[in-house]
């Protein structure tokens, strides 16, 4: 049998500017996807980074007054901190300005250079000196520079280009023979009618007007273009074309490479096509999701418009912003941000929903049976009922998981414990207290246990801290997805733990 691999990635961030919920959202979802494949036996590598070449970031050190090194070392460990505040549970965090990813990058450009893919050229364009951009004909104004209405000049500059038009024809016949490749198909559809079937030019990878990049080796003027740099960072995390490239060899291909729409253009059409130059098998899947939009407009750092992401954890928990971000957006849409539907989705489905259920539940055990866990060979009618919704969520999970569908799968979750809720309505277990009928008390009381057992272990991926604590509650150990097989195996006479509600509501402010 082929090896149960998993290798996921994120984008690798730009670390020219603090990060925002939207980064979040990639992330947290990345870390859902990977802590499920390893609870399902996946042997999984999960890579995350960052970005930190480049003319914006050099412009950026610069306005600070210090070195790029010392600007973006600064960020990353920052960004570190945040992800650990979000319990993001990465294999390996590259960055690219690391030694081992830069011999790699050098190395791969000189490859290709050698074997005819890249060659020198010269870059044409008008260029506007006051801003130091380039501009094409159509961006200007009045033939004058976009930015700042002076006069542009004719430059021509030396440069390294890469081959991409060879690849054209190869690239569509492989995103049209692997429908999986490129996700949502929408995406697909955008990329091949709007990008590639119109013609593919040669790319510009190399510039000699800024020097923060990679240099290039035999030719010391030019740096490596970002991209390049950048979507290297997949292959070079894995050892490509270094001394130990055990990892590459096990983990290559990518089985997903989870990117925000606006980069879904670099990551099917740049990097296949340097793949394919690199004679390298391509990734599985590409998946674009859409952005986390406030007030209908992008996050931004220039506009003031988002708090630090830690603020909200320091509010409402890490739980309440993974639930949002997994459960508020179908994956591959827009969605939108705001504390107030942060606030409205922790009220509803964490606090009452999920949080309540555990504390009526262990309230009751402790009133009627000292918290000792009990069980009985009574049954009430709806027992079958409750059973069926657990029992098949699991499979449900796993097929909405399968499409990427995170919502879905959170949702038939929550399912069970809106279920449960339903059970106590339905069973009144201080009717039957009321009316001594210990035997289906025990019974209500166990169902209910054991539906929030496996509930919180099904949670787990999505709500780590969440599930944990549920789990802890109950004095019952951690199991993975992979053994939940019936229902009835929480153990009887163990005692419950000491437990409070695992969510306090959060009042609405009227700001
Ligand atoms: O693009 N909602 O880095 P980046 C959802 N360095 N996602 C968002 C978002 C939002 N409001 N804002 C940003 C880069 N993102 C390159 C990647 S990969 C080889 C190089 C997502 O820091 C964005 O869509 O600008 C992207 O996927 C990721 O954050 C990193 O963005
Ligand atoms: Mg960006």
């Amino acid at each position: 049998m082929a090896e149960k691999k998993f290798y996921i990635t994120t984008p690798i961030y730009y670390p020219s500017a603090n990060f925002h919920i939207g980064h979040c959202y990639t992330t947290v979802i990345a870390d859902a996807i990977a802590r499920y494949k390893k609870q399902h036996g996946y042997d999984v590598y999960f890579l995350t980074g960052s970005d930190e070449h480049g003319l914006k970031i050099q412009k950026k050190a610069l306005e600070s007054g210090v070195t790029p090194q010392e600007y973006v070392d600064k960020i990353i460990k920052d960004a570190k901190d945040l992800w650990k505040s979000l319990k993001i549970d990465y294999d390996k965090f590259i960055r690219t300005t690391d030694d081992y990813h830069v011999q790699t990058v050098s190395k791969i450009f000189n490859k290709l250079y050698e074997q005819g893919d890249i060659y020198k050229g010269e870059y044409k364009g008008l260029y506007c000196t006051p801003c130091e951009s380039f501009w094409t004909e159509t961006q200007l104004i009045d033939g004058k520079c976009p930015d700042c209405l002076r006069e542009v000049s004719e430059v021509k500059e030396e440069a390294y280009f890469f081959k991409l038009s060879k690849y054209q024809d190869r690239l569509v016949e492989y995103i049209e023979s692997h429908p999986d490749f490129i996700q949502p198909t929408s995406r697909k559809n955008e990329m091949i009618n709007n990008f590639i079937k119109p013609g593919l030019e040669d790319l510009c990878v190399s510039r000699t007007s800024f020097n923060w990049g990679i240099p290039v080796s035999f030719d010391t003027k030019h740096v490596v273009y970002v991209w390049i740099d950048a979507l290297s960072n997949y292959i070079s995390a894995l050892g490509y074309l270094s001394e130990d490239d055990s990892l590459f060899k096990k983990f290559w291909p990518a089985d997903l490479h989870i990117v925000g729409k606006e980069i879904v253009r670099f990551h099917t059409i740049i990097w296949p096509a340097l793949l394919m130059a690199l004679d390298l098998p391509l990734p599985k899947q590409i998946f674009g999701h859409g952005w986390l939009v406030i007030n209908g407009g992008k996050i931004s750092k220039s506009l003031g418009n988002y708090k630090d992401p830690r603020d909200y954890i320091k509010d409402y928990g890490v739980d309440a912003i993974r639930y949002y971000l997994l459960s508020e957006v179908p994956f591959g849409s827009d969605g939108t941000f705001s504390e107030e539907l942060l606030i409205t989705r922790y009220n509803t489905d964490l606090a009452n929903t999920l949080g309540n259920l555990v504390n009526r539940t262990l309230s009751m055990l402790t009133k009627y049976f000292d918290g000792v866990i009990v069980n009985s060979a009574a049954e009430t009618e709806f027992d079958t009922d409750l059973k069926n919704v657990v029992l098949k969520t699991n499979e449900l999970v796993n097929n909405y998981m399968d499409k990427l569908e995170i919502p879905e799968a959170l949702d038939s979750i929550f399912n069970i414990f809106r279920r449960c809720n339903k059970y106590i309505d339905e069973t009144m277990p201080w009717q039957l207290a009321k009316e001594e009928n210990k035997d289906k008390l025990k019974k209500v009381l166990y169902n209910l246990l054991e539906a929030i057992r496996i509930g919180a272990i099904l949670l787990s991926p999505f709500l780590p801290d969440t599930a944990t604590e549920i789990l802890r509650q109950l004095n019952t150990s951690f199991k993975t997805i992979s053994t939940i097989s019936k229902f009835g195996e929480l153990e009887e006479g163990i005692s419950i733990n000491d437990f409070k509600p695992i969510f306090m509501r959060v009042e609405l402010k009227n700001e």
